[in-house]
C-alpha cells in the first residue's frame, strides 16, 4: 500500500490555518478517500509527485486550466521572459493591445474584451454589464450547469449560500438545459425583469439540434442578453470556444482556465455596443467593470498569447479531443470486460470526461465513488474526473487504463458483497454542501 504519511500531517496541520485545509473547494481532502489525499510537491506534463514521493497520473488539471500539462515550457518561457521587463506599471502595458487584437480575431463573437484574472471575473463583469444595458436585475441560471461564478448571484442557488443577502435570493432564477419552454415560462413569469440568460454550452449532456438558435430567438424575444460561460469549453472544445463548435451567437461571453495554462487570466468579450458601457461613454451610465490591480499583467497576457499559438499550430483541441476519445473506447473496454457497464459509466465530450459511479440500484452513489478514487491512487491515478490535458500520453492512458481493469473485480467485491468489505474508510462528499 502507498505510504500518504506526509500528506496526512500536512493536512492535518492545513486544517488550523487554511478554512477547509485548501483555497479551492473541489481541491479539499473532502473529495478524496480518509488519509489518501495527496499534497503536491511538483508537476510535469500530465503527471504530479506529492511531498511522500508517489508518483501519479494527473486527471483534471489544474482544475481543468493546466490543458497542455504542467510545465509546459512555451507558456513558461513566455512568462519567464516577460518578468525581466517588470510586471505591473501605473499605465497599461504595450502587451495589452496586441492580446485584445488576437483575442478579438479568435473569438466568433468578440468586438471588445477585457482582461481579468479568474473565470468569475468575467461571469460576474458580464452579469453586471447585462443588468446595466437591459436596466434590468434578475439573471437567470442554467440549473445543471454546476459552476458559473464565485460571486452571490450564482452560490445563491447552491446549498452554501449562508452570508449572501436574502434580496439576492430572488434576483437568480433557474432553467433547465436544453428545454425551450421552461425557459420561455421563466420569461412569461417574470416579464421584463430577466436581464440575462447565463449557462455553458455543454457540460455532461450535449445540446439538442436547434436548442441555440432556440435560445437566441427567445433572449431577443424577451429583450434579455445570453451570457456564455466558455470557462471550461475555451480553449478545450476548440480554442475559439463552443460558440465556433455549435454556431452560438452570445452577446458576452467569459472565458478562463485554458486561457492561460494555469496562469491567472480571464476574458470577458462581446458586442462592443454593450462592452462600451465599461468605457468612457456619456450616453448612457458608465459600469465599473474589471479594473483590478493584479488585472492582464504582460506577462499573463503573454502566457495567453503562447497558449493561442500552441493551439493554433499544434491543433491541441483536436489532439484533446483524440486523447479523450482514446480513454474513453479503452476504459470502456475493460468495464465491459468486467460486465460493469451498468455500474462504472464515462460521461461528457471527449475532451471532458467525468465518470459516474453507481450502486447496486443503479444510483449515483459517494461511497462507490470513493471506492474509484481509493483504487485508482493505489494504482498511481490521481482521477478526480478523467479530463484530460494535452500531455497525456500513450503509457498515461494505458496505465489508467489498466488501473481501471484491476479497480474492476473490487467493484464487483462491492456490489456484491458490500462496499464496507473494501472501502478504507469515511466516504467522499459533494465539495458544495450546507454543513458539514
Ligand atoms: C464553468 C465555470 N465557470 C466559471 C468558473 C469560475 O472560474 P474561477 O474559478 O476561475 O473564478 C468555473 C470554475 O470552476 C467554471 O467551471
Amino acid at each position: 500500500m502507498r505510504s500518504f504519511a506526509a500528506s496526512n500531517s500536512h493536512m492535518s496541520a492545513v486544517h488550523g490555518l487554511i478554512p477547509g485545509g485548501a483555497h479551492t473547494y473541489a481541491k479539499g481532502d473532502d473529495q478524496y478517500p480518509a488519509g489518501m489525499a495527496p499534497v503536491i510537491e511538483h508537476g510535469a506534463g500530465c503527471r504530479v509527485w506529492d511531498i511522500d514521493g508517489n508518483e501519479f497520473v494527473e486527471f483534471g488539471n489544474g482544475l481543468r486550466s493546466t490543458t497542455l500539462g504542467h510545465r509546459f515550457e512555451p507558456v513558461v518561457n513566455a512568462v519567464r521572459d516577460h518578468l525581466d521587463l517588470g510586471l505591473n506599471f501605473v499605465r497599461p502595458h504595450r502587451i495589452e493591445r496586441q492580446a485584445a487584437e488576437r483575442l478579438v480575431d479568435l473569438i466568433p463573437s468578440a468586438e471588445m474584451v477585457k482582461f481579468g484574472i479568474n473565470g468569475s471575473d468575467s461571469t460576474t463583469a458580464a452579469v453586471r454589464l447585462a443588468r446595466a444595458y437591459t436596466n434590468r436585475e434578475m439573471v437567470a441560471v442554467c440549473r445543471q450547469h454546476p459552476f458559473l461564478s464565485t460571486d452571490d448571484w450564482f452560490i445563491v442557488t447552491t446549498p452554501m449560500s449562508a452570508g449572501i443577502p436574502k434580496a439576492a435570493q430572488r434576483l437568480t432564477v433557474q432553467f433547465n438545459y436544453n428545454d425551450l419552454t421552461d425557459l420561455d415560462r421563466l420569461f412569461e413569469t417574470f416579464p421584463g425583469e430577466i436581464a440575462a440568460v447565463v449557462l455553458e454550452a455543454e457540460t455532461i449532456e450535449p445540446p439538442a439540434g436547434g436548442y441555440f438558435a432556440g435560445l437566441r430567438r427567445l433572449c431577443d424575444k424577451h429583450g434579455a442578453l445570453l451570457i456564455l460561460d466558455e470557462i471550461i469549453t475555451g480553449f478545450r472544445w476548440h480554442e475559439r470556444g463552443a460558440q465556433f463548435v455549435y454556431d452560438i451567437e452570445p452577446d458576452l461571453c467569459a472565458f478562463g482556465k485554458g486561457l492561460g495554462n494555469g496562469f491567472p487570466i480571464s476574458a470577458l468579450a462581446g458586442r462592443a455596443d454593450i462592452m462600451r458601457l465599461g468605457g468612457f461613454v456619456d450616453d448612457a451610465d458608465r459600469v465599473f467593470l474589471l479594473s483590478q490591480t493584479a488585472g492582464a499583467q504582460p506577462w499573463a497576457l503573454a502566457a495567453m498569447l503562447a497558449v493561442i499559438d500552441t493551439y493554433q499550430d499544434g491543433h491541441i483541441a483536436e489532439r484533446l479531443h483524440k486523447i479523450g476519445a482514446r480513454l474513453r473506447r479503452g476504459v470502456e473496454q475493460v468495464v465491459a470486460d468486467a460486465g460493469l457497464s451498468a455500474h462504472f459509466l464515462l460521461k461528457g465530450r471527449d475532451c471532458n470526461l467525468v465518470y459516474a459511479a453507481l450502486d447496486g440500484q443503479g444510483q449515483p452513489s459517494q461511497e462507490f465513488r470513493t471506492l474509484v478514487l481509493q483504487e485508482l491512487l493505489e494504482r498511481g491515478i490521481l482521477a478526480p474526473s478523467f479530463v484530460v490535458c494535452a500531455a497525456h500520453d500513450e503509457s498515461a492512458i494505458s496505465q489508467t487504463i489498466d488501473a481501471v481493469a484491476g479497480l474492476m473485480p473490487i467493484y464487483r467485491r462491492a456490489l456484491e458483497g458490500g462496499i464496507a468489505g473494501v472501502l478504507r474508510g469515511r466516504s467522499v462528499r459533494p465539495a458544495i454542501r450546507a454543513r458539514g
